[in-house]
């Protein structure tokens, strides 16, 4: 029998309906959130909260959903990271065999950069949403299928994702790997083969394994973890777990802290991926209530784990949300209810994320819907649209790099970087710099980052290295250790 909250569990569907508890101080949000002027200090958002800390906060969206102007304005408002829902996986992409059709993804990617957002891409190996040509293969042609189907994704978005999930829900709940064809065809070796040829295609993609009912300590998330470990031991490039956080209100597990610390004790970033949390419909108030105390452990346990990434909720609002289709009697799992207006959860999500550990950037950051935009171009991508403009130093030469350290914690920091064209435009841009005391890269966008030693290049991205005579792009990182100021120099061909 599948487990309660098992994603995939379809047995019929009944509509969701809104019903939510609008508090006063939740309408001032929601006003900022759809755009409306508001006073700078009246709110944050959960954009500006989560990268105050040091984090980003996500949100799937779908081709569909981006035609629906109400649900992507609160979208732009609210997350800096955006996980396509389904238009980077597998049927979407290689439908048939050797022909790659990425104009969905591509327009999810475009997006998000047009918004400052940042991108999880979804996903390259997984047994669902899989064409049929890729199962009926002879078992010795599925390696050969497989490696090419990552080599030409993971190149095609080279320097435009952030993360991959590269193997998806690989898990049966007994811990036991699912004999899809990919194990039959190369046994769970198939797992470190995925992780190596999306490496090998984009060596700055943090590189996931992604499942569903991981979230406690349990037999699946125990093979997960000995999987990982032995991953890890043997040099396979794996980065991250995320863990999709499909949950019933309720019902969070209460070890999910203590769990997602554990991997992140192997070395590993860890993530909430696809995060919902059910109601069996109608939804009463109190529920609501529990809904919001649920969300808050969630984002409360991302912030306790200090190699947390972020959290990404499945979904915008009520409305658009895969749950009633698939768990009948089931609905109203998201922040927001189906008019776009924001239940308890939401105003606990902000909470949990203020109230986390971390120090918050100096001056706070004003409330701002869309990210700032320089006249260059190409627009580029800044995941820190409230960092606080400081003065434009002069450029002498062909461009120029100013570090700002937007945040820091104890042994961590998030730097953003702006490069500046002189007098002439550039087109492509290398930015230098060195270490002084040991720091580390633990992620970085916007940029390409190549480390020797102490010795750091990041040259621009495949879409922002073109910058106008007189206009910035910025990009950013965190980093291990503690926050400086090394001097930049900035080149450009
Ligand atoms: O594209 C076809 C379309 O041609 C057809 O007319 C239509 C008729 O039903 O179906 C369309 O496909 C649907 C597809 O989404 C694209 O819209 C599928 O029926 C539908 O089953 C599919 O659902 C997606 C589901 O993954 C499938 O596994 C959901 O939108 C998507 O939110 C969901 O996401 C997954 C994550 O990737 C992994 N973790 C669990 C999560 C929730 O199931």
């Amino acid at each position: 029998m599948k487990p309660p909250n098992h994603p995939m569990d379809r047995s019929g569907g009944r509509a969701c309906g809104p019903a939510a508890v609008v508090a006063a101080v939740v309408t001032a949000v929601t006003a900022v959130a759809v755009g409306l002027a508001m006073p700078a200090q009246a709110a944050s958002t959960l954009k500006a909260s989560a990268e105050a800390k040091g984090r980003y906060f996500g949100t799937a969206l779908t081709r569909g959903d981006l035609g629906i102007s109400a649900e992507v304005n609160l979208a732009a408002a609210q997350f800096d990271m955006v996980t396509p829902g389904n238009e980077m996986k597998w049927d979407a992409t290689e439908s048939s065999r050797g022909s790659f059709n990425f104009g969905s993804g591509d327009q999810i990617v475009s997006f998000a950069q047009s918004h400052g957002m940042r991108v999880r891409g979804h996903t390259l190996v997984w047994h669902n949403q899989l064409p049929s040509w890729v199962s009926s293969l002879p078992l010795n042609q599925v390696q050969s299928a497989m490696e090419n189907h990552i080599t030409n994704e993971a190149t095609h978005y080279k320097g435009k994702v952030y993360s991959w999930d590269v193997v998806n829900e690989p898990y049966n709940e007994d811990g036991t790997l699912r004999q899809d064809v990919f194990y039959k065809a190369m046994g769970a070796d198939y797992i470190a083969n995925a992780l190596r040829a999306a490496h090998a295609a984009d060596p700055n993609a943090k590189l996931y394994i992604n499942d569903y009912n991981i979230e406690g300590t349990n037999a699946k998330s125990n093979a997960l973890y000995s999987l990982a470990q032995s991953l890890v031991s043997r040099g396979v490039p794996l980065h991250g777990i995320g863990f999709e956080s499909h949950f019933i209100v309720g019902q969070v597990p209460s070890s999910l802290q203590a769990n997602m610390q554990r991997f992140a004790n192997l070395g590993l970033d860890v993530a909430i991926t696809e995060l919902d949390d059910r109601i069996p419909m109608p939804a009463d108030s109190s529920e609501l209530q529990q809904q919001g105390t649920d969300y808050g452990k969630v984002v409360s346990a991302c912030m306790a784990v200090s190699r947390c990434v972020g959290v990404s909720q499945w979904g915008v609002d009520d409305g658009h949300t895969w749950i009633p289709g698939t768990f009948p009697g089931y609905g109203a799992p998201m922040m927001w209810d189906s008019g776009y207006q924001p239940k308890p959860a939401y105003t606990a999500a902000l909470n949990a994320l203020d109230s986390g550990p971390g120090t918050s950037p100096s001056p706070t950051p004003p409330v701002s819907p869309s990210p700032s935009v320089s006249p260059s171009p190409t627009p580029p991508v800044s995941p820190s649209p409230w960092v606080s403009p400081s003065p434009t130093p002069p450029v002498t030469g062909s461009c120029s790099a100013t570090l700002t350290t937007v945040n820091s914690w104890p042994g961590g920091f998030q730097s953003e970087v702006t490069v500046r064209a002189g007098g002439s435009a550039v087109d492509g841009w290398t930015v230098k710099w060195t270490w002084p005391g040991g720091q580390t890269f633990s992620s970085l966008w916007n940029g390409t980052q190549s480390v020797s030693g102490s010795s750091v290049t990041v040259r621009n991205a495949a879409y922002n290295g073109s910058i106008a005579a007189g206009a910035s792009t910025t990009f950013g990182f965190t980093a291990n250790g503690t926050a400086a100021t090394p001097t930049l120099t900035c080149t450009s061909p």
